[in-house]
């Protein structure tokens, strides 16, 4: 039996009433915590909000892609209507954009552009190949956040290899409207199966009016890239940077040369029979400079008027001037002029005063502007007479003499 109270003691109404005050801060601590983690979201920290995984058929190529709810270029329509995708003209009206907003200067990744990027996996520009579909749609929080979303490319630099590619694509960046993957995406000739899904999250962010871009240069002599291009929209527009092809061939040939040392010399490999002069087609450092033929694919799914043939010799000898013409293609306004290069002598290439969100010059890395080896000038010689006629096709097929055969 319990021992009695002190007389005139009252325990009993004591305890409701801590009970209540606990029960209050329980309350008050949940929804702090609630703001917190609303707010965590917000800022995109959140990995846990996932709404319903929806499993989209009949991507081009057959591949299964995933969205989830907000995803609306891929929720309407389908890659297979264009107009769902470009930033700049044709939005719908369920594609909300936020209000346009000072670009952030760009982290260390992005601004990385001295290397050719294998693999995309964390790669700049992007979320990496790795993103989950079970993730909030970064365009939904972006909205909120008003920080862009990301949108399939509306241009492409789809080559060619050793042209002046990434030259191009730097230079550009330097564009307030132009906002542009760093690696190469290689979504058309290898990744195609992903889906374009996968493909626009590697793609960084765009505000209102700007351009997304990548490139990648394998894409020219991709047999299937013209119809899967098309098929994501017709409207892309394509850029090439051409460069004389035995200039180009012998650039390819120093590339794979610094890699793997010990491979035959460029003589041995241009030639099938050196004595009958037959030119090995099938190397492919032959093969990409063989334009018209790689063309002709092209113009099957893309009228030419979508196409810019970019000079890679004006790209080093006028930089300013090639910039203009892309930039009227691309339907920007003239902001990359004269001021924005200087030639480095040490380099021997023109450079940027100032790189993309950064204040400081640069020049491409090393691996772009490598010294070439002496080829036997016979076989240069063979070379470009066997390149003439296709060179002439291409010039007659763009519409410009790019000055290759004297
Ligand atoms: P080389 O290294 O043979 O000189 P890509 O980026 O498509 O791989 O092309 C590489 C080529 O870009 C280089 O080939 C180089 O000639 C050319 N290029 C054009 N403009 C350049 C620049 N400003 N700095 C360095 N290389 C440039």
């Amino acid at each position: 039996m319990a021992p009695p109270g002190p007389a005139g003691a009252h325990p009993a109404p004591a305890e409701p009433l801590s009970r209540s005050i606990f029960r209050r801060f329980l309350l008050m601590l949940c929804s702090l915590l609630t703001s917190l983690y609303v707010f965590y979201c917000l800022a995109e920290r959140c990995r846990t909000l996932s709404g319903p995984v929806v499993v989209v058929g009949g991507l081009p190529g057959g591949e299964e892609g995933v969205r989830t709810p907000g995803d609306s270029a891929l929720a309407r329509g389908g890659p297979r209507e264009p107009a769902a995708w470009p930033a700049a003209q044709g939005r719908r009206p369920w594609q909300l954009r936020p209000r346009r907003r000072r670009r952030r200067p760009l982290g260390r990744e992005e601004a990385a552009w001295e290397e050719e990027t294998p693999s995309l996996a964390g790669g700049p520009g992007g979320s990496g190949a790795g993103s989950s579909a079970a993730e909030p749609s970064p365009g939904t929080l972006a909205l909120l956040l008003d920080e862009g979303s990301k949108q399939l490319p509306q241009a492409i630099i789809i080559g060619v290899k050793k042209g002046g590619t990434r030259a191009l694509l730097e230079f550009l960046r330097v564009h307030p409207d132009v906002r542009a993957v760093g690696a190469e995406p290689h979504f058309f000739d290898r990744s195609y199966d992903k889906g374009l899904a996968w493909y626009r999250d590697l793609m960084p962010r765009t505000l209102d009016g700007q351009i997304t871009m990548e490139k990648t240069p394998s894409y020219f002599v991709t047999r299937e890239a013209p119809a899967r291009i098309s098929a994501m929209s017709k409207d892309t527009k394509l850029i090439v940077v051409v460069r004389d092809p035995v200039t180009r061939a012998i650039s390819d040939y120093t590339q794979t040369l610094s890699k793997r040392p010990d491979i035959p010399t460029f003589e041995s490999l241009t030639f099938r029979n050196r004595s009958a002069g037959l030119i090995d087609t099938s190397w492919s450092a032959i093969q990409i400079g063989i334009y018209a033929k790689h063309l002709e694919l092209w113009l099957r799914h893309f009228p030419r008027r979508q196409m810019l043939f970019v000079s890679g010799e004006r790209l080093i000898s006028d930089p300013a001037g090639e910039l203009g013409r892309v930039q009227d293609f691309l339907g920007l306004k003239r902001i990359i002029t004269d001021k924005h290069f200087y030639f480095n002598k040490t380099k021997g290439f023109p450079c940027l005063k100032k790189a993309e969100g950064s204040s400081k010059p640069h020049c491409l890395g090393k691996t772009k502007g490598r010294t070439h080896p002496d080829i036997d000038p016979d076989v240069v010689r063979r070379l470009r007479d066997f390149y003439r006629p296709f060179n002439r096709k291409f010039y007659q097929m763009t519409g410009h003499d790019f000055g290759w055969d004297g």
